[in-house]
């Protein structure tokens, strides 16, 4: 099948990638030159495992290309919207500049019969708004929501856990005629086809009106971010008891009704997708008159930001009380290990506040650090590991890669730093070992 993907950042370009790699034609359409330039040479702009194969093997097929030019997106079947909504400068909605002239740019290259499928995160009643133009062209609209994790992003667009599709003309939509429920019908059975090695597998394909795929999306993200913070707000708990928070997730995690995942205790969650999420879920709910439904969204967040503090107390804790001048060498920049990505980064806003404290700080990361330092170009950056605990008073974790969680020994440690403090951002050390090995060990919501 001909498929355009308007939008080649993060999920574009996955998307597009794992399209051509299930045998359909793709072109990539992005207004950033630099970035086609890059995505056409088969370079992957960003850290992603398989990206890169996946992009080379669907260029060298002839079945994958990239261009600045929306008029190469003529003659496709299903045209995927997949550009960012980022929060807005200016108040916590999301910002639709890039998903309205994305819509602007594609109207006069629709034809009749055409499917356009958005895949960006929108508050809800985007859809409804989008329709009627997009419909005039003879085209049908369907929302489609991602749910991919940095990291996972090809397997999780090739083997998703759910496909959702959502069509218009359902009660409550805007339009409501019997003819667009056909044609939504017929645009699912599209998608179903688009989609065909997942159908095959039996993934649930469930389809839905408009309102309801966009809310799937906000409401999977509201859950996974008031999970972990749930688990944090023990943790805050168990910092005044005494009590294990790690031990405490365990046990409750026994029970399948909870479940274990998402329940990891630490600095907390950031990256491209979860704070913004939950704030533009409160700022529309907010316009919906339904504000108070969703405000424990605010604590969500507010408990999530609060492990930024503690992190940093416990750093000036395990120093004796102050942090000036002393050297901390923060493991970590990335929003969480097999990415580059900084945005909204908990790790690299804990080493931003513990330099604005006076520290001598050196952050380490095997991916993220050229990323970093465009954000934070004030930090001291050092790519090695053994080179950036080298002489450090105390050491932070601050994301989860394998080097400093599994490879990095106290004993390792203790042959290269100055002191021995080890603060656990993530709870990923084992504090006996640690304790064993004559370090003082702090933990996030432990003892
Ligand atoms: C998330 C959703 O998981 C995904 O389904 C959605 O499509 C986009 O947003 P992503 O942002 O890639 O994906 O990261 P995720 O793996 O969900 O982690 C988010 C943040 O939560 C990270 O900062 C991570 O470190 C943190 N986290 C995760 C915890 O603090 N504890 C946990 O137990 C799990």
């Amino acid at each position: 099948m001909r498929i355009s993907v308007i939008g080649c950042g993060y999920l574009g370009a996955v998307h597009a990638g794992a399209m051509a790699s299930i045998g359909h034609e793709v072109v990539g359409v992005d207004v950033d030159v630099r970035k086609i330039r890059a995505l056409s040479r088969g370079e992957a702009p960003f850290f992603e495992p398989d990206l890169q194969e996946l992009l080379t093997a669907g260029i060298a097929s002839g079945r994958l290309r990239f261009t600045t030019d929306i008029a190469e997106a003529s003659g496709a079947a299903v045209h995927f919207i997949a550009v960012g909504t980022p929060q807005q400068a200016h108040g916590h909605a999301a910002d639709l500049t890039y998903v309205n002239a994305s819509v602007d740019a594609l109207l006069p290259q629709l034809q009749p019969g055409d499917i356009v499928a958005g895949k960006s995160t929108v508050p809800v009643g985007t859809a409804a708004e989008l329709a009627p133009r997009i419909e005039a062209t003879g085209a049908t609209l369907v929302w489609n929501p991602e749910f991919l994790r940095e990291g996972w992003a090809v397997k999780d667009t090739i083997e998703p856990d759910r496909l959702v599709v959502g069509i218009g003309a359902s009660t409550g939509s805007a339009t409501g005629q019997a003819g667009e429920v056909d044609a939504g019908r017929r645009a699912a059975d599209i998608l179903r086809e688009v989609y065909h090695p997942a159908v095959a597998a039996d993934t649930p394909f469930i389809v839905t009106d408009w309102a309801t795929a966009e809310l799937v999306k906000v409401a999977a993200n509201a859950f996974l971010a008031t999970k972990i913070s749930f688990i944090n707000a023990m943790a805050e708990i168990a910092e005044a008891t005494g009590a294990d928070v790690t031990q405490l997730a365990d046990a409750i995690g026994h029970d399948a009704r909870i479940g274990r995942r998402f329940l990891g205790s630490g600095i907390g969650f950031g990256g491209g997708c979860l704070p913004k999420d939950i704030r533009a879920f409160s700022a529309r709910a907010e316009e919906l008159g339904r504000g108070e439904s969703v405000a424990f969204l605010r604590e969500v967040d507010a408990i999530n930001l609060r492990r930024r503090d503690r992190a940093v107390d416990l750093v000036i804790q395990g120093l004796g009380g102050s942090v000036f001048e002393r050297r901390i060498a923060v493991l970590g920049a990335a929003f969480k290990p097999y990415s580059d990505d900084v945005r909204d980064s908990p790790a690299l806003d804990v080493a931003v506040r513990l330099r604005g404290l006076g520290a001598d700080v050196v952050v380490t990361d095997p991916a993220a650090i050229d990323n970093a330092r465009r954000l934070h170009p004030q930090l001291t950056y050092i790519e090695d590991r053994d080179d950036a605990i080298r002489d450090a008073d105390a050491i932070l974790m601050v994301t989860e890669w394998d080097t400093y969680r599994r490879e990095l020994t106290p004993e390792h440690a203790s042959t290269l730093t100055a002191g021995r403090v080890a603060i656990d951002g993530r709870n990923g050390w084992d504090a006996a070992a640690w304790r064993a090995a004559g370090w003082q060990y702090l933990g996030m919501g432990k003892p």
